[in-house]
């Protein structure tokens, strides 16, 4: 599926040869007209272009050498279009066009009757191009109004109905644009079903990448990929196949087919996501699991962070409607979110909107002064419930931050081994997995940090029985458990109850499950 388009030298000889060849015949055919008064219509010079539907040059060669371009319908543009259209630069472009679009139709995804639209096409390299090897019935659309080859004209609304053309070309555009999920939308509204979408792209060289953009086109199959020049001939860029789907085939959910081989779940009643290339090849690229419980926790983790591969450092992450972090837990402002997250995550210059989850209310004030945060003072729970959390006070390390007294908080479910009715308090809590649900779709980019005190054990596979891990690109999460302490050497926090063991076990299910989590400190 993946080849490399190499520049064929015995190919491109020939080709000069042609060109020269077609050099010739239009001196001929200028003398013609020019000397003898003859025009396309007589037939003894418009061979060529009836066959292949070249420019036909006709009528006023006068004077300065400007030329009137005829198209095959009759119509023709102005000397100084004909003058651009004949120039070096533009004859360089059209031919990598037509050249790109032959070979689409030899492999029978574009026919000479077509209904084609090229997308953004600024001067109209393409459609020319399409309106040179024979497909006549071809537009573009363009911020700029360029006549007769494109039409001004916004893109995320176009002036066509729905199922309008059977081609539709697109340009590197979709690189280029900060909503490529709204134009992917109106790109294949406008196609007729079982019509064929080309894209260029400079994007969509790691599976990733390239899931993510199948995402946006979920009215599509893919057919091809595959590496070619760019126009400028300098670098590789990417051309990719779509097909539509005829409308009772497209699935509304096509990301989460329900497979059952999941360790959270018994029965076969919840969603899960397929384990795809992609997530494979991430998985592969993480860094491993701390498999030994460290002995020096306060330490080890917290210079494991150090190898943590980023999943912005590993794929192109372009092909994405929204770029979202949730900070479940998220403490002081500048606990995670101001220290790590604006400051370290990596970004490719991103705009991320940002949630912070947190219950204490001693952060409560801090959160509604800050802008540009969406602030839920709920605690992330398995359902809409009020439940009540222990309000614990031991010395772990950050449990006492800022002096305000209390502790971390915790959900006091099962694990009743006796907090004392006094550090007791209600607090409402939501349930997490539906309000992710509800609140990004798998068009977006995820990054969700969680550091819940122990209730991961009960998040975490209920994440799974919804099929919401689906949405999770990235989880940061730490996990809780009776850890070595480091006031006092041999002894275990009395914290929690869940051992290391316990924890790697969720580490490594969500990994075995395709999800890209990091050890968290
Ligand atoms: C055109 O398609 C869009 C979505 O692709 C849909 O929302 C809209 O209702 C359609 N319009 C008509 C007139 O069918
Ligand atoms: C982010 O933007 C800066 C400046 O605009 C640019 O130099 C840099 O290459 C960009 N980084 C990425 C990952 O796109
Ligand atoms: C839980 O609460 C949210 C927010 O109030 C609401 O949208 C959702 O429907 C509730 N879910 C259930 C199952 O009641």
């Amino acid at each position: 599926m993946d080849s490399v388009v190499k520049p064929n030298f015995a190919r491109g000889f020939i080709v000069r040869l042609l060109l020269f060849g077609v050099f010739i015949l239009l001196l001929r055919f200028v003398y013609v007209v020019t000397l003898r008064g003859g025009s396309c219509a007589s037939g003894d010079f418009c061979f060529f272009s009836s066959s292949a539907e070249v420019l036909s040059l006709s009528g006023g060669i006068s004077g300065g050498g400007a030329a009137y371009v005829r198209f095959p319908d009759g119509s023709t543009v102005s000397p100084e279009l004909g003058k651009l259209w004949t120039s070096r630069e533009w004859r360089k472009s059209v031919e990598f066009y037509s050249s790109l679009f032959q070979d689409l139709v030899v492999e029978d995804f574009l026919s000479p009757t077509a209904k084609t639209l090229c997308i953004e096409s600024v001067s109209g390299h393409e459609v020319l191009a399409l309106k040179e090897i024979g497909v006549a019935d071809s537009i573009g659309i363009s911020k700029k109004n360029f006549p007769p080859l494109v039409l001004s004209g916004d893109i995320f609304h176009q002036p066509f109905g729905n199922n309008t053309f059977d081609f539709v070309f697109s340009g590197n555009i979709l690189d280029l644009t900060r909503r490529p999920a709204d134009l992917a939308g109106e790109l294949a509204r406008v196609l007729k079903p079982k019509g064929i979408l080309v894209l260029i792209t400079a994007s969509a060289g790691d599976l990733y990448s390239l899931h993510s953009l199948k995402v946006l086109f979920a009215s599509c199959t893919m057919v091809r990929s595959r590496e070619i020049n760019s126009p400028d001939s300098s670098k590789f860029t990417r051309e990719i196949v779509f097909r539509k789907e005829e409308a009772s085939q497209i699935l509304p959910h096509k990301g989460n087919e329900m497979v059952n081989d999941n360790p959270f779940i018994v029965g076969n009643s919840a969603s899960k996501c397929p384990i795809t290339d992609h997530k494979l090849q991430l998985l592969h690229s993480a860094e491993p699991l701390l498999e030994e419980e460290p002995l020096k926790p306060w330490l080890t983790l917290k210079k494991n962070i150090q190898n943590i591969k980023y999943l912005p450092s590993l794929v192109d992450m372009s092909f994405k409607q929204r770029y979202v972090y949730i900070d479940v837990g998220a403490r002081s402002y500048g606990s995670s979110i101001g220290s790590w997250f604006r400051k370290q995550y990596p970004k490719q210059n991103k705009t991320f909107e940002i949630y912070a989850i947190e219950a204490d209310q001693a952060f409560h004030a801090e959160y509604v002064s800050k802008k540009g945060i969406n602030y839920l003072p709920f605690a992330a729970w398995i359902r809409n419930e009020s439940i009540s959390f222990e309000v614990s006070h031991d010395h772990d390390q950050k449990s006492d931050e800022k002096g305000s007294g209390m502790g971390r908080i915790k959900a006091a479910g099962a694990s009743s081994s006796g907090p004392s009715a006094k550090n007791l308090h209600m607090i409402q809590g939501f349930d997490f997995a539906e309000w992710l649900k509800n609140t990004v779709t798998e068009k977006d980019f995820v990054v969700v940090k969680m550091d819940v005190e122990g209730t991961e054990f009960d998040l975490v596979p209920r994440l799974f029985e919804t099929g919401a891990i689906c949405l999770v690109d990235e989880l940061f999460l730490e996990c809780h458990y009776n850890r070595w302490q480091r006031c006092c050497p041999g002894k275990r926090s009395p914290k929690y109850q869940n051992t290391y063991g316990q924890c790697i076990h969720l580490f490594s299910s969500l990994r075995e499950n395709g999800v890209l989590v990091h050890q968290w400190w």
